[in-house]
């Protein structure tokens, strides 16, 4: 039962008042994420190599690290933690990807896919590493604070799959809750915003490929079109838990994380609706 396991999560202290997350962690993670927003304004300087244009690139890491720790925020409540643990994991989310940075600013915006074994493709494997690196450099005099050792585990393992096919291989027994809970809202995030790639491959013929990427304006990430993925909060959702499903994710915690996501998506559906109804009769 998902209930009982949230009783053995990890309890620290509490980052608002803990010394050394308001001393040195909290001005750590202001640097990296403006280092992560800095990265991110090079890469759409840079994608013009590969022929990609600036407007096209949406999948920022910068907003992604933030929207991944602010739904890991939401669902640590919706399990029943409370404010301090949610708020713990809030910040040591922010510090998921900051890898990245240490790694040249060309090889993310790709019109290809890059092949498995390919370059790019390990160099791109490498950020979980690499981030996990700068935070131990960073603390390497307090790696047995609660919040660092989280924080690292977090970085280095949120590419990890439950059946043990990630990154590094590590059986999803090994893998904790708060783990197993920023693997989901990666995920999610990572899956709400198109790449060149997401074309349906059977559907899509080459000039397909580029219509739907390069001859347009870039489309908003809810927009399907055609032969594209479905990238709504239901769609991404659906992937998530009927595709990858229990080889990739914790379905406990997956299941409690949708449903939490669809309450959020209809409750703004229906808003939406409700202006719009005014909107024309006004
Ligand atoms: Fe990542
Ligand atoms: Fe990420």
């Amino acid at each position: 039962m998902l209930e009982d396991r949230v009783k053995n999560w990890p309890r620290g202290g509490d980052f608002h008042t803990d010394p050394l997350c308001q001393e040195r962690i909290s001005p750590f993670i202001t640097r990296e994420l403006r280092r992560l927003h800095e990265y991110d304004d090079k890469r759409k300087i840079v994608c013009v190599e590969s022929g990609m244009k600036p407007e096209e690139i949406t999948y920022l890491f910068a907003p992604h690290s933030a929207r991944a720790a602010h739904h890991a925020r939401d669902l640590c409540k919706r399990i029943g933690l409370g404010d301090i643990e949610a708020m713990n994991v809030y910040w040591q989310i922010m510090l998921h990807d900051i890898g990245k940075t240490r790694l040249p600013v060309n090889i993310w915006d790709r019109i290809e896919k890059p092949e498995p074994g390919s370059q790019i493709y390990i160099q791109r494997k490498t950020h979980p590493e690499l981030g996990a690196d700068a935070i131990r450099k960073e603390f390497s005099d307090n790696l047995d604070h609660w919040f660092i050792k989280q924080a690292i585990e977090i970085a280095l393992l949120h590419h990890e799959k439950m059946d043990g096919t990630g990154q590094f291989k590590i059986p999803g027994e090994e893998l904790s809750l708060p783990v197993r809970l920023a693997i989901i809202v990666d995920a999610f995030d990572g899956g709400q915003y198109l790449r060149p790639h997401h074309v349906d491959a059977n559907k899509a013929p080459a000039e397909g490929i580029a219509n739907a990427f390069g001859k347009k304006p870039y489309p908003p990430s809810h927009h399907l079109g055609e032969n594209r993925r479905d990238v709504s909060i239901p769609g991404v959702l659906q992937r998530m838990c009927n595709k990858k499903g229990a080889g990739h994710f914790d379905m406990e915690l997956l299941d409690a994380f949708e449903e939490m996501m669809l309450e959020q998506y209809h409750a703004k559906q229906k808003a939406t609706n409700a202006y719009e109804k005014w909107d024309l009769e006004n």
